[in-house]
């Protein structure tokens, strides 16, 4: 713990567009986490790179990514915000991690398996070795808790066994992290097949809201979103999961319970409704979007945040990184 507040450590990959639902997934948590606990938030380019990039589209996502973290009202005085390649430590903290971490392990990870298939041509060390230096990136700091959808379930129980591991061997080193299981709203649909998690690698484009997207776009992809024949906006995920992902984006990104979104559509047809939530998300992300492009063209405070993230992570993470190599018997100076 650093102060009285617990530590909560996340990271995103700065690989593309991120859609609404990465927003409501992660960067808006992170903003309502922040006076909570003692927060850290990294930009993972390390992960990145575990399936090819561009160079200049990396570099360019990274500052992107940074700016939207600050437009969402990220704040970098109560934050440590930082990029992943700017504190050694994940690199070297990783490599003593992976000989505490078994290869048939990481061969059963299913998001190792799925990444594999997807990318038969290019499955790397790194793609398998990501879940151990994601468990560096966590237990570096110390970390208390961080904040898990579905889909990182996995990477952090095997952080835990390989802290644990790690632990029993010589003695108690890292904090042993818990999982927290954001609730509403963890989980956005794609508009047009909405059983399936919005996704930006999804085949048909006009079901992914980005988080770039103009006005024009979000009401035209919403207008076309699918809901179904009975005319009547109810939440029901099971039989009406159209109307039922609508509700939830409305819901989430107007503040508005759900019994109270349900009210307001009550005896309006789906046109209507349609229209209501694409406005909503586009009136929500106008002023993001602005603060961004802002942001943007002010390289040298994005510079600044950086430089002073990497000096705060690189203090944390390197008391961790030295207790580990006298651990483990690492001759030090
Ligand atoms: N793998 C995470 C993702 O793709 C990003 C990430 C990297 C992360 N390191 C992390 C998330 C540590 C939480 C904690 O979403």
């Amino acid at each position: 713990m650093q102060g009285d507040k617990k530590i909560l450590y996340s990271a995103v990959q700065p690989t593309n567009n991120l859609t609404i639902g990465n927003y409501i997934g992660a960067v808006k948590n992170f903003v309502a986490l922040q006076d909570e606990y003692s927060c850290v938030y990294a930009i993972a380019n390390m992960h990145a790179i575990t399936v090819r990039q561009t160079p200049a589209d990396l570099r360019k996502n990274t500052l992107s990514l940074l700016a939207l973290y600050l437009a969402c009202g990220v704040d970098p005085q109560k934050c440590v915000l930082y990029l992943q390649s700017h504190v050694p430590a994940h690199a070297e903290l990783a490599w003593v991690l992976n000989t505490f971490t078994y290869v048939g392990e990481m061969e059963r990870m299913t998001q190792f398996k799925d990444k594999s298939a997807k990318h038969a041509d290019n499955i790397n060390m790194g793609l398998m070795d990501y879940p151990v230096l994601m468990a560096a990136d966590i237990l570096l700091y110390q970390t208390d808790v961080v904040p898990v959808g579905v889909d990182q379930r996995q990477h952090l129980e095997i952080t835990r066994d390989i802290a644990v591991r790690f632990n029993n061997v010589y003695s108690p080193t890292f904090t042993v992290p818990e999982g927290i299981y954001m609730k509403v709203g963890a989980k956005i649909g794609d508009l047009l097949e909405p059983s399936k998690k919005m996704s930006k690698s999804s085949e048909n484009q006009n079901g992914v809201v980005y988080l770039s997207d103009d006005r024009d776009t979000i009401m035209r992809k919403f207008k076309r979103a699918v809901t179904d024949s009975e005319a009547c906006v109810r939440y029901d995920p099971e039989n009406k999961p159209g109307v039922s992902n609508l509700l939830s984006i409305y819901s989430v990104f107007t503040g508005t319970s759900m019994e109270d979104c349900q009210k307001q559509f009550e005896g309006r047809g789906y046109g209507d409704f349609k229209l209501a939530v694409g406005e909503a998300v586009a009136d929500r992300l106008a002023p993001i979007q602005a603060e961004q492009a802002r942001l943007l063209a002010d390289k040298a405070y994005l510079d600044s945040v950086l430089k002073d993230g990497a000096a705060r992570a690189s203090a944390m993470a390197g008391r961790t990184l030295s207790k580990v190599y006298k651990k483990i018997g690492f001759y030090q100076l």
